[in-house]
């Protein structure tokens, strides 16, 4: 009895502080090198001004708005060139900001400070940017089989599979790099055992936002089986025409 009591309680508690916490945190996705629009309303009136600020960053200002027009002289140099109001929708109580090029580092929570002669208000924004895994290149050099793809964010996981599934572990080693602009670059190398013989082996690189798989299946096993039916009709060819030579011999004596 007194553990339900206690659960409740603490399930409320949870619920309430998620209610404070999220109120007003708006939620946007944005593409790498992609164009994204965050949005923010007000009420409006005479006398608006909008401040667009960066919280993560330290408050730093995205775009700033008043007196009638846009004052770049107080924008951070991150953000240069980049942002733009709807101009046309500013006196309709629309301050979204269109952003440019979305880059990693605009990742964060932004402020959108509103205010008009008759009051003002804030809310929030959580921003996340997204380089999603675009080909999943997986091919076999020699005992190997090699997995791989470019340009990801944020950090990727890959993961192996066969089909059938494998009887034993599977041995890999899985690298990845950054590059200059803070995407990952991904590759695994997978050792091929003989236990794997005729399996197809699939790699999945995913991220928060997606996944994407290749498969292939193993070479180098069709061969040998071949060479070995191969051997079978040969062993067969010189067996038939040591038997025929011995028939003629007998035949001939
Ligand atoms: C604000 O204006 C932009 C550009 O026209 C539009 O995409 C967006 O939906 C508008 N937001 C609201 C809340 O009207
Ligand atoms: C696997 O592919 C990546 C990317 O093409 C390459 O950098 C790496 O050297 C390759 N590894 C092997 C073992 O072939
Ligand atoms: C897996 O391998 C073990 C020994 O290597 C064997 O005893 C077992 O039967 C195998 N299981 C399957 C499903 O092949
Ligand atoms: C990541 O991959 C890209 C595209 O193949 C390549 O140009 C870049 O050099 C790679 N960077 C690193 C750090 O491996
Ligand atoms: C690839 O991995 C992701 C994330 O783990 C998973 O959701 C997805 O189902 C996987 N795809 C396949 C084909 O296994
Ligand atoms: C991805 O995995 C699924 C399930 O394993 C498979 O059906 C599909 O063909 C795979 N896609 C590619 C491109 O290999």
């Amino acid at each position: 009895m007194m553990g339900v009591n206690f659960v409740m309680v603490f399930v409320t508690v949870v619920f309430l502080w998620m209610m404070t916490v999220s109120k007003g945190d708006t939620e946007v996705s944005c593409v790498f090198m992609e164009k994204c629009i965050l949005p923010c309303t007000f009420q409006s009136d005479t006398d608006i001004v909008i401040h667009w600020l960066q919280e993560t960053a330290g408050n730093i200002h995205v775009h700033s708005f008043y007196h009638n027009q846009d004052q770049p002289a107080l924008q951070d140099k991150h953000f240069r060139g980049r942002t733009s109001l709807f101009n046309n929708q500013i006196s309709r109580g629309n301050a979204s900001l269109l952003l440019m090029w979305a880059d990693v580092h605009d990742e964060g929570r932004y402020k959108c400070y509103t205010s008009t002669i008759t009051g003002n208000k804030e809310s929030f924004i959580n921003l996340e940017v997204n380089a999603p895994v675009q080909e999943v290149t997986l091919q076999q050099v020699g005992n190997t089989m090699n997995c791989s793809s470019e340009g990801i964010f944020p950090e990727p996981q890959l993961i192996w599979s066969t089909s059938p599934p494998s009887n034993v572990s599977l041995q890999y080693e899985t690298t990845v790099q950054q590059t200059e602009q803070q995407l990952y670059n991904i590759s695994s190398s997978l050792i091929l055992s003989d236990s794997d013989k005729d399996s197809v082996f699939s790699c999945n690189i995913s991220t928060r936002r997606n996944w994407r798989n290749a498969t292939l299946s193993e070479q180098g096993n069709v061969v040998p089986v071949r060479g070995f039916r191969g051997g079978v009709f040969a062993a067969f060819l010189v067996v038939a025409a040591a038997g025929l030579a011995l028939y003629c011999k007998w035949k001939r004596s």
